[in-house]
């Protein structure tokens, strides 16, 4: 584990600029979860598309060293990996690959050993890509994979908007919250959000955020906002067997439509 002051440093390093209204840089927001396998990677990829048939310019990151799928989602073969770039064979711009609606995509380097040993020089060309892109999208949506890891964290740390999801399950709630906690530790004003996938009805996922919340506001005397569930759906099972995200494939879908309804949130609080 880093420093708390190296970890600072870089966190203000991500943050430089940020202030600066001529220098119009993307927003970052970081989706995360306690337990694995609660549905982010899903999650993000039809959110980046929801925000990007809304117009706006959206970068996807797959930060999730281990387990990383968005290309697998998508069906493509990228031809380079952040390893390339850290061993300066490439630029950043080659690394990207396109996705639907426009979106651009930087695939991850899972099971590439390289990238595992060097977990420190991962982490710089995170940071490297972040900077090289930020003032060319709206919005950097990074998926960190479960828990906390050193590569990632200061960007979770960083991000305007962080977003942890859940299930119903009293597992996945647990690690939500104990995750909540480590990021309300680690900074001071972090951006909370909440996603219940996989709910059975919208009373059981606003059930479980207020549980969550009143957790968050009696121990640590924060509060963290709802933004919103997606319904258990066979239809996402079937998109990921076909390779074509959910919101293309089905975009009738209930899921679908409550992914529009958080990308509509999102666009909707930024404009406040
Ligand atoms: N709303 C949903 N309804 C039904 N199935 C879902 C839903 N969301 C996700 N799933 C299924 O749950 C599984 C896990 O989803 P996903 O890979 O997106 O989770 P993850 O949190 O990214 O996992 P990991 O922690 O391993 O990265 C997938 O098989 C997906 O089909
Ligand atoms: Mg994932």
């Amino acid at each position: 584990m880093e420093t708390n002051n190296q970890s600072k440093n870089l966190q203000k390093f991500i943050k430089s600029d940020k202030g600066n209204k001529n220098n119009k840089l993307a927003k970052l927001i970081a989706i995360t979860s306690g337990k694995g396998g609660v549905g982010k990677t899903n999650f993000i990829l039809n959110l980046a598309i929801a925000m990007a048939i809304r117009g706006k310019k959206i970068l996807l990151i797959d930060a999730d060293m281990n387990l990383s799928n968005i290309d697998v989602l998508l069906g493509i073969y990228p031809e380079y990996t952040l390893s390339n770039l850290m061993d300066e064979l490439i630029t950043v711009d080659k690394l990207l690959v396109e996705g639907p609606r426009g979106i651009k995509i930087l695939p991850a380097s899972s099971g590439d050993i390289a990238v595992m040993q060097n977990q420190k020089q991962y982490q710089q060309a995170l940071i490297q890509v972040y900077m090289d892109l930020r003032s060319e999208f709206d919005y950097i949506l990074i998926d960190t994979g479960a828990g906390i890891s050193d590569y990632t964290i200061d960007f979770v740390l960083s991000a305007d908007k962080i977003v942890v999801i859940t299930t119903p399950e009293p597992t996945a709630i647990t690690d939500a919250y104990a995750m909540i906690k480590v990021l309300f530790y680690r900074t001071k004003f972090p951006n909370i959000s909440l996603v219940v996938n996989m709910a059975q009805t919208e009373d059981e996922a606003k059930n479980i955020y207020n549980k969550i919340n009143l957790i968050v506001q009696h121990f640590l005397n924060k509060t963290i906002s709802n933004l919103g569930f997606i319904p258990l759906d066979k239809n996402i099972k079937e998109a990921v067997n076909d390779q074509i995200p959910l919101i293309i494939k089905r975009p009738r879908s209930i899921a679908s439509a409550s992914i529009h309804n958080i990308g509509i949130s999102i666009l909707k609080e930024d404009k406040e």
